[in-house]
């Protein structure tokens, strides 16, 4: 299973902005992504609840809701046709759960906010993903997206050069945008919105969209580039 985790354990470092452009993302590609929130306050869970019928459909699990009644397994089960699974992650995860969550992970994704707390919070959840959960680096499976960025400060250039020197790739840079906050009112994702508004955004999305799906991306790249073909006389 394509299985992508978002998480950090911050609160506000842009995990369900992320988990559900992410699955707005896949929808509009005619895929079948499924959205697990793992987050009490369920705010992936209500962004799907707001989509309108005529959008392409994103099935959600509540996975943060214990149902004595039935398994685990059957409570967290996903469709057969399902493409991809994104999961959301509350705050707080204890070691085990993280080692848990991201077992199965064919992507981790850290969203880190340029502050000196988040920074701080951000080399900790790197460090037990790399000790406690025991994810190589050189699996590639690790990728920060530095998130509501101001290019020109001092905060966000100590974030790089922190990164750097964990030598884990930030796979996208997103500015602060009011497209997120209109995109999270409406169940939407800006891949969905239109596009004079939110072509920044959707060209910021290109790099991390590469690192998950590379051969999807190249095979994209290449139908957009390549010549026409030329009718026969
Ligand atoms: N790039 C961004 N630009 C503007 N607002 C953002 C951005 N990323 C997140 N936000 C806003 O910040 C708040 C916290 O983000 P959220 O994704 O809920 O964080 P988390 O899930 O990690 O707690 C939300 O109101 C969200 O709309
Ligand atoms: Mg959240």
């Amino acid at each position: 299973m394509n299985r992508i985790v978002v998480l950090n354990p911050k609160g506000g470092s842009g995990k369900t902005t992320i988990a559900t452009n992410l699955a707005s993302y896949f929808a509009a590609q005619q895929q079948k992504p499924v959205l697990m929130d793992f987050d009490p306050q369920g705010s992936s869970l209500r962004w799907v609840r707001k989509r309108q019928p005529a959008q392409p459909p994103i099935h959600v699990v509540n996975a943060f809701e214990k149902d004595s009644r039935t398994t685990r397994t059957f409570q967290l089960r996903v469709p057969d046709f399902s493409t991809h699974v994104i999961v959301d992650t509350p705050a707080a995860l204890e070691p085990r759960e993280l080692a848990d969550l991201t077992r199965d992970a064919r992507k981790i994704i850290v969203p880190v906010l340029p502050s000196d707390i988040d920074i701080h919070a951000c080399s900790r959840c790197i460090r037990d993903l790399l000790l406690v959960a025991k994810i190589r680096r050189e699996d590639d499976r690790i990728g920060v997206v530095a998130n509501r960025i101001r290019r020109n400060t001092a905060t966000y250039q100590s974030l790089i050069r922190f990164l750097q020197t964990l030598g884990i790739p930030i796979v996208a840079r997103l500015r602060d945008s009011q497209n997120y906050l209109r995109a999270a009112e409406l169940g939407v994702g800006v891949h969905e919105m239109k596009s004079y508004i939110v072509r920044e955004d959707v060209e910021e999305w290109r790099p991390l969209i590469e690192w998950l799906e590379p051969v999807a991306a190249a095979q994209a790249a290449q139908a957009a580039t390549a010549p026409s073909p030329v009718a026969a006389p």
